[in-house]
């Protein structure tokens, strides 16, 4: 979505203004604009007559009541008004004071406004145009149009409102989680300093690799992860909007879908939150976890029963196997058996730890319940970061799950499902004769 720069704040200029542009040339409007924009290692704007041309019309229409509007055209757009001797790159000037407001880290604007500023520097901004015009007030009106526009909505410098602040804060990870509470009659989570720094520990334990990988401790724990920037509001927001899939009668999720972390922002008995989040390394995106004390129960949905059976975790395997033209896998109950004596040895645990077997061996864990079919699913998602060209996995992504998924060579399949003791999950592994991800080869 397209959000060209809607500010309509005013701003004064209690200077003289005089002959805007007989006192400056688009030179000194640029110079003033790339400067700003070298100091953040971005590149210059041109000065461009089509965008001159454009802000002069739109300046004329303001002409009878000067007000501070913007033209809602395709343009990016900075305008101001003022009173007095002013030469054309003040304005500029005072929208480079926003530039403190400008929080790159959560690419938000704190404590005031930074919007103005933000497109004044923004990257893939590269024409801009000036024009003002005497209002019948004598006020003069000012605008700067800039072409692409800038504060794009999910990119670098995005900033949707002004009022957004970094929304990683402990009100925010309350205030998103108790609203959902709220709506269906559960009491207010309170923030608690030790949860919270179990979070912090997990997520930096994270930060090396971003795995949504649980850790598999005495809270109840909701992970999220973006491969940009993600505020701790979004991620809960994300949980939260699984509330579609949960039906409260059978206490189940919709057939296929995940709905605990729902569960657990809304479990009435965990009373006590700690969230974190951590940057990744190598640009690998962002990883956020809530921590929940005492952990919600598992919601047991008597639709996954139906998505553990050995077709269920067949039709998953081939659906993928046919989409790249890799015969069907069929079921072995040597290697089913294989994978079950393995599940109940994680039983106790539930970690993540591969058994090092003679197989090929996909593993899913995770609180709650998740049938066969998700877990699959799990592993078929990471078709998207494969490069079969390469044979080779995006920077900082895995997809070696999915690679043995397809793998050609690997034609038989077996695989078990446990729910973890102390309710501390479900773990699915799936095992594969002969393995794949041969080191050097390609799946298929
Ligand atoms: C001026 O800006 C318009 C709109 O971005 C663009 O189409 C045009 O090519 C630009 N002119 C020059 C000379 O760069
Ligand atoms: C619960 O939290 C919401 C959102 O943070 C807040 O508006 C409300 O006042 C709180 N209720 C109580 C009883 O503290
Ligand atoms: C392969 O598996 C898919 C999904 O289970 C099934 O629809 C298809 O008929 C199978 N193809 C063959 C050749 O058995």
């Amino acid at each position: 979505m397209n959000m060209n720069v809607i500010l309509l704040a005013l701003i004064f200029f209690f200077f003289m203004w005089t002959m805007c542009f007989a006192q400056n040339t688009p030179e000194d409007f640029l110079s003033v604009h790339n400067e700003a924009r070298e100091e953040v290692g971005v590149g210059p704007l041109s000065w461009n007559h089509t965008l001159e041309a454009y802000a002069q019309r739109y300046a004329n229409e303001r002409i009878p009541d000067c007000n501070l509007e913007h033209s809602m055209g395709p343009y990016g757009e900075n305008i101001a008004e003022g009173y007095g001797d002013m030469k054309g790159s003040d304005a500029v000037k005072f929208w480079l004071t926003e530039k403190p407001n400008y929080d790159y880290h959560s690419n938000s604007c704190v404590n005031d406004e930074c919007l103005h500023y933000t497109q004044i520097v923004w990257r893939d901004s590269v024409h801009v145009g000036c024009a003002r015009a005497k209002c019948n007030n004598h006020w003069e009106f000012v605008i700067y149009s800039y072409d692409p526009p800038g504060n794009i909505e999910g990119q670098r410098l995005v900033i949707v409102g002004h009022v957004a602040y970094a929304q990683d804060s402990q009100q925010d990870y309350l205030d998103a989680h108790d609203a959902a509470r709220s709506e269906v009659g559960v009491p207010n989570l309170s923030w608690d300093d030790t949860v919270a720094a179990y979070a912090q520990n997990y997520a930096n334990q994270r930060k090396g690799d971003c795995q949504l990988v649980h850790s598999g401790g005495q809270y109840g724990e909701n992970l999220a992860w973006s491969s940009g920037d993600l505020s701790g509001t979004a991620a809960v927001q994300l949980w939260v909007d699984e509330k579609q899939y949960y039906d409260y009668n059978s206490n189940s999720c919709a057939s296929g879908q995940v709905c605990g972390h729902y569960t657990q922002v809304v479990w009435r008995n965990s009373v006590r939150l700690g969230c974190a989040k951590v940057t990744c390394d190598n640009n690998a995106g962002t990883f956020i976890i809530c921590s929940y004390d005492p952990a919600g129960l598992v919601i047991v949905g008597h639709v996954a029963y139906a998505q553990d059976s050995q077709q269920d975790y067949l039709d998953a395997h081939n659906a993928a196997r046919s989409e790249v033209g890799v015969p069907n896998l069929s079921w072995d109950d040597t290697v089913a058996a294989y994978a079950q004596n393995y599940a109940n040895q994680r039983k106790g645990d539930c970690q993540l730890v591969h058994s090092n077997g003679q197989y090929g061996e996909n593993i899913a864990g995770g609180s709650g319940d998740f049938s066969g079919t998700v877990a699959v699913k799990l592993w078929v998602d990471e078709k998207q970061y494969y490069d079969y060209n390469s044979n080779s996995c995006a920077s900082g992504q895995v997809c070696g799950h999915y690679t043995q998924v397809i793998w050609r060579d690997s034609i038989r399949l077996g695989c078990a499902k446990v729910t973890c003791d102390n309710n501390a999950g479900t773990f699915i592994i799936c095992s594969y004769d002969p393995p794949g991800n041969i080191i050097g080869q390609k799946p298929y």
